[in-house]
This record gives structure tokens, C-alpha cells and sequence, in this order.
């Protein structure tokens, strides 16, 4: 077996050396300060260029040269090449379409007219444009992974437009966005007027950073570029009018809850639990991060609380009973509800199916349903408090 090509930051250099700058011949591309964020993992190569003095439209062809001399490189398996069309905290990432990331993406026919429009340059505008039309916006969260924060996401926000609300779920877990898996959403996104339009289904619209990019590739992002899918994600996306927004987050207390707290006003999240998650207190992480940031925490949802049998429905709670129901009551938060451990919630979302939409009369879908019943008058407080409220300055 021949051991991989050791790639660095040199061989980088080498394969870029005779490049200039479209909008300056007689500058060097590595003479010119552009590069940044390059991240070198494997046989992975990220990196970015800063256009903040120059036109998107100018840059992309040099971009996409870029991206196909690197993915030349011997042994290199990906390579991807954002722009940064901002300076300083202003950075914007603008994401190269998805099949740009194929290896001859610099060899692909011209796209059609369609194609064109539908890959058209996003401008950015700040989330106060974008979410305008949003009347209360609420996280999803929890200490850990896996605790089934977007099993709780998708099926509450198809619940609430099951009950007449105009839902958006946005799918801020940039590390293992899940949201347009489960949803059953395939395809490319749609940019109308230099805004990502939200993909629709099961009554509800949503938006993902999996819509946008390849999987595996945010997996090695790091703070910054996570930051920056982040502000882009409320800045670019036209939700339209929503009643609600809910915004499922990756586990823990990282640079995706960062970025959200300091960009938007978030009216209040949701902790989901799982009985051994309460008991290890994992929970409380993700609690003490939302209030330090002054979000209300609207209460607890504890997850595979128990164990219902499909002959009889009996109810076993396998890790012990009323564990987050005691735990919210100690920490003084409302507790919503429990969701059983039932394998139709599994392979629904496997086959992009929520169990909401699948099996409306199933005892899941009913337990996601009354915790739907009791968000619909919280959301039409907050809805009456968000407006009340002056708003926020947009986020640079
Ligand atoms: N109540 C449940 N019963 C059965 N499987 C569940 C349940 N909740 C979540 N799952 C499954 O557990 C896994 C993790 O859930 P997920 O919602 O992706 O968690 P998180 O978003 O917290 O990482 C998924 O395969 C999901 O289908
Ligand atoms: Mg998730």
C-alpha cells in the first residue's frame, strides 16, 4: 500500500504560483494577501480568498481556477475554495454551488440561463431584513449530541403548521446538519433576488447548511467559517412571513449558540433531554449558556423517556420516571412533555418521513402534538413581547 502524498502548506504555494489576479495581471495571487483561513487536513484542502475590494462576480472565475488547480494537486481528495466578500468582523462567506465541488468544476459546460439564476451571487443584507417578517424565533437545544433535539425540531415545527402556523425551521448544526435528511429534501437550493429560498415540506419551510454544501465538508470547518455559515444563514435566507422560526442547533455551547445569541434576538429555547442526560446533568450546560445570554428557557422536553411496547403500549420507563420532569421543576422551568423511545421516530426520519406526518394517531406523534399545543400560546407571547421590543442592531 503506498502511504498518502503529504500535502502542505508549500505544496499549496507551488501549485498557486503562477497565478495572478484577474482585476490585477501583474499581481501575484500569493503576492496579493488574499489567502486566508487555509485549513490542510488529509488529503483536504479548505481555504478562502478575500475580495472585499473587488466585485463577486469578478472573483468567482478566480475561484473556481483556484479550487480546480488545488483539486489537481496528487493525492489531494477535496478542495474547496470560499470567497470572503467582507472585511474584518464584516467577513461573508459566499458558498461555491454544490457541484462546483466535483473535480472538473472548472471544465463544466456553461450553466443555462436557469442554472445561471439560480446561482446568481447572494448580496447580503443583515438579518433584520431577512427575519423582519419572523414573529418569534425559538432554539432547540441540548448539552450533547444525540439526544434527538432534530427528531424534536422537525416534529414540533410540522405539529405547529399542522395547527395553522406558518413554520421555518432553520438547521443550525453546521457540523451534522440533519434537518434535510429527515425532511425528505434533495436538490439545489433556489436563489431568487440574490436570496437562498427556503425548500418547503410536510407544511413547513426549511433551511440547512447540508442544502448548501457537500456534508462531510463543514465537518472540518472551524470557528470562524462556522460563524460565517452562520450569519449568512439569517442574512441570505427569504423566509417571508413566518409565525414562528425554529432553529435547531448543534449539541453543546459552541460558536454556532455564540454567533446565533450575539445575531439575533432569540425569543426562548427548548432543552431537549434525554432521562440519562438529566442525570448526568448534561443538560444544564446547555441551560446556563441561554441564560447567560439572557434567552428565556421555555422549558424541557426529555426525549426516549420511555419505552412503549407496539403490542400493547405499555410504558416502560427504562432509566427511570419523572427524571427531567423533577429536574426542570428544580431549576424552576416548565417541563413540556415526554416523547417514548419508539422505532417508527428512527425510521421515519431515515426515510425522510416525520412521524408527525407519517402516523398522526401514533402515541409519538401524539406526544409531539401536545407539546405543540402548549407552544402556541408561548409563541403568541412572544410573539406580542418581539415586537414590542426595539430592534437589535445588525450583526456585523
Ligand atoms: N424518541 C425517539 N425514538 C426513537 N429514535 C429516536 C427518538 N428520538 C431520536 N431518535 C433517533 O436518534 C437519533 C438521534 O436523534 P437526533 O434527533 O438526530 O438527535 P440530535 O439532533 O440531538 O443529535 C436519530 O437516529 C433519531 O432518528
Ligand atoms: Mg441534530
Amino acid at each position: 500500500m503506498t502511504s498518502p502524498v503529504s500535502i502542505n502548506q508549500q505544496t499549496i504555494h507551488q501549485a498557486l504560483s503562477d497565478f495572478t489576479l484577474p482585476w490585477s495581471p501583474n499581481t501575484r495571487l500569493l503576492d496579493a494577501n488574499i489567502i486566508e483561513n487555509m485549513i490542510i487536513e488529509g488529503q483536504k484542502i479548505h481555504l478562502t480568498l478575500n475580495i472585499a475590494k473587488v466585485p463577486e462576480d469578478a472573483a468567482e472565475p478566480l475561484r473556481a481556477k483556484v479550487e480546480h488547480r488545488l483539486q489537481q494537486i496528487e493525492g489531494i481528495v477535496q478542495a474547496r475554495v470560499f470567497l470572503n466578500t467582507g472585511e474584518g468582523n464584516n467577513k461573508r462567506l459566499v458558498f461555491p454551488p454544490r457541484q462546483a465541488a466535483s473535480a472538473n468544476a472548472a471544465q463544466q459546460k456553461p450553466a443555462t440561463p436557469h442554472q445561471a439564476h439560480k446561482h446568481a451571487p447572494i448580496k447580503p443584507t443583515g438579518p433584520i431584513e431577512a427575519l423582519q417578517d419572523v414573529k418569534c424565533i425559538i432554539a432547540v437545544a441540548s448539552g450533547k449530541g444525540g439526544v434527538g433535539k432534530s427528531s424534536t425540531a422537525i416534529n414540533l415545527a410540522v405539529s405547529l403548521a399542522n395547527q395553522g402556523l406558518k413554520v421555518g425551521l432553520m438547521d443550525a448544526d453546521v457540523y451534522g446538519p440533519s434537518v434535510p435528511h429527515m425532511l425528505g429534501l434533495e436538490g439545489q437550493v433556489e436563489v431568487i433576488n440574490h436570496k437562498l429560498i427556503p425548500m418547503t415540506a410536510w407544511g413547513i419551510s426549511a433551511m440547512s447548511i447540508g442544502m448548501l454544501v457537500p456534508p462531510e465538508q463543514a465537518l472540518i470547518w472551524r470557528g470562524p467559517m462556522v460563524m460565517g455559515a452562520i450569519k449568512q444563514l439569517l442574512s441570505d435566507v427569504k423566509w417571508g412571513e413566518l409565525d414562528i422560526l425554529l432553529v435547531d442547533t448543534p449539541p453543546g455551547t459552541g460558536d454556532v449558540q455564540l454567533t446565533l445569541t450575539q445575531s439575533i434576538q432569540i425569543d426562548g429555547a427548548i432543552i431537549v433531554s434525554t432521562p440519562q442526560d438529566v442525570a448526568l446533568l448534561d443538560a444544564r450546560r446547555g441551560i446556563a449558556m441561554f441564560q447567560k445570554a439572557k434567552t428565556p428557557i421555555l422549558g424541557i422536553v426529555e426525549n426516549m423517556a420511555y419505552f412503549s411496547c407496539p403490542c400493547c403500549n405499555e410504558k416502560t420507563y427504562i432509566f427511570g420516571e419523572n427524571g427531567a420532569k423533577k429536574e426542570a421543576n428544580n431549576l424552576g422551568f416548565p417541563f413540556l412533555g415526554e416523547i417514548p423511545l419508539i422505532p417508527a421516530i428512527r425510521s421515519g426520519a431515515d426515510v425522510g418521513v416525520p412521524i408527525v406526518a407519517q402516523d398522526p394517531d401514533s402515541i409519538a406523534a401524539k406526544a409531539y402534538q401536545e407539546i405543540s399545543e402548549l407552544m402556541v400560546p408561548v409563541i403568541k407571547r412572544l410573539t406580542v413581547q418581539r415586537a414590542n421590543k426595539k430592534p437589535e442592531a445588525t450583526p456585523e
